[in-house]
């Protein structure tokens, strides 16, 4: 059976906190390799790019526009972004969101490194490891500044797959209320003749999920943040959920009228030829039966740690502000314990909700696979996400492997909400 039978949380009230059993894997005295906390120090990079931040009127831009450039790599090429800050006061960095780099490139401020300050620059170096699609964001005052415009979308492709004749970002963001895909407010059209394959990279760089779909022709989901879907069925009249930071990958054929539209929530898409406006379904796909089963890589019957997430809320006191703040595991952040885990550690968490709202949980530098929600087993292919929306009164069990050292987040990514005290951090002994 994929559910658990067993938490040892005895220690630490509900966290695991290391001394569980021997992972079987040699550590050197010091632990962690320092050298691999950090990209390639040298080697001249494939894809080199600078983007500057600057902000304007409570608006925030990369090289002037927001969504900032769309980066591209292909998979195994090294990538270089200098962050140049021009003027933004308070700092700012950026965040690979959904690529599992090297910690020191992670761009956590206060914990991978310090925010940039206006006239100072920052270089990010790393390898394009897994194709997939991602986005980049600040991660400083993050719910201000990337709801303001400091993000853009990055696409590592992969040179063994056939590329789709069309693929195209389509990056979802409100701005002051307004719904825009790669920031045009509405409808945008795209061209693409009859016959074509599409590939729909959409981006939810929003606070809460929405739904996307295509309308038009018959399409699949085959990726789901970053990670290929095995078995992709086709799905018709029914729309997927987008989670708030998460990325879904649909692809589909040009009908033969040349008519297309891909719905990104309600108002907003790309249009293809002169399709109409269509309404949103109202079944959903569901991710935890979708596709067929596929190894994992790793067996989460294993588990050589296993820890709780349980997101409520209580009255106390964050950064001294009285308030009713979000909880994990019953405490207020930085009253949060680590999560312990060693490198080749099995890791199973039980992230469940009973606060009351829904939460996307953003987890860096690993992608999770999905055990189960509320007790039944996953069905369909492998779903490995970095974002997944975890409803009030749901429960998830998840499963990854502990491959990448360093301190990662582990926050809510409705980015208010992190604000508000739903940040854990995962730390390598
Ligand atoms: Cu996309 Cu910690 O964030
Ligand atoms: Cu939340």
């Amino acid at each position: 059976s994929l559910v658990p039978s067993t938490y040892d949380m005895a220690a630490m009230g509900v966290v695991d906190y290391g001394g569980g059993p021997a992972t079987g894997h040699a550590h050197g005295a010091g632990g962690l390799d320092v050298s691999t906390l950090r990209g390639p120090a040298t080697g001249t990079p494939d894809v080199a790019v600078t983007l500057t931040a600057r902000e304007k009127d409570g608006r925030y831009t990369l090289n002037d526009t927001s969504p900032g450039p769309e980066i591209r790599a292909v998979r195994g090429q090294l990538i270089q972004v200098t962050l140049v800050n021009d003027n933004v006061a308070e700092g700012t960095t950026l965040h690979w969101h959904g690529v599992d780099v090297p910690n020191a490139e992670d761009g956590v401020a206060g914990i991978t490194q310090d925010a940039v300050l206006p006239g100072r620059s920052h270089v990010y170096r790393f390898v394009a490891v897994d194709a997939g699609t991602y986005w980049y964001h600040s991660h400083q005052v993050s719910h201000e500044q990337v709801r303001q415009g400091l993000f853009g979308p990055l696409v590592i492709t992969d040179p063994a797959e056939p590329p789709a004749a069309v693929d195209q970002v389509v990056t979802v963001h409100t701005y002051d209320g307004r719904r825009t895909v790669n920031g045009v407010a509405g409808v945008a059209p795209l061209a693409a003749p009859a016959g074509q394959v599409v590939r729909a990279r959409v981006i939810n760089t929003d606070a809460g999920p929405m739904r996307a779909w295509v309308s038009g022709a018959p399409y699949r989901i085959v990726a789901i943040d970053g990670r290929p879907v095995h078995g992709p069925a086709d799905v018709d009249g029914r729309s997927v959920i987008v989670t708030a930071g998460g990325r879904i990958d649909m692809q589909f054929t040009v009908p033969a009228g040349g008519a297309a539209r891909i719905e990104a929530g309600a108002g907003a898409a790309l249009t293809i030829g002169n399709a109409p406006a269509s309404p949103e379904p109202a079944a959903l796909v569901d991710l935890l039966s979708y596709g067929t089963t596929a190894p994992l890589g790793f067996d989460p019957g294993r588990a050589t740690r296993t820890f709780d997430y349980r997101i409520g809320r209580r009255p106390g006191f964050l950064d001294g502000r009285p308030g009713l703040w979000w909880s994990v595991n019953g405490k207020l952040f930085l009253d949060v314990p680590m999560y312990m885990v060693s490198t080749g550690d099995v890791v199973r968490m039980r992230i469940s909700n009973s606060s009351g709202e829904v939460h996307p949980m953003h987890l860096h530098g690993h992608h999770a696979v999905v055990l189960s929600r509320d007790g039944a087993a996953a069905t369909g292919s492998p779903w490995w996400f970095d974002s997944l929306d975890v409803g009030d009164g749901e429960s998830y069990e998840v499963a990854f492997v502990a491959d990448n050292p360093g301190i990662w987040a582990d926050h809510c990514h409705n980015l208010q909400h992190a604000a508000d005290g739903l940040l854990a951090h995962l730390a390598y002994t």
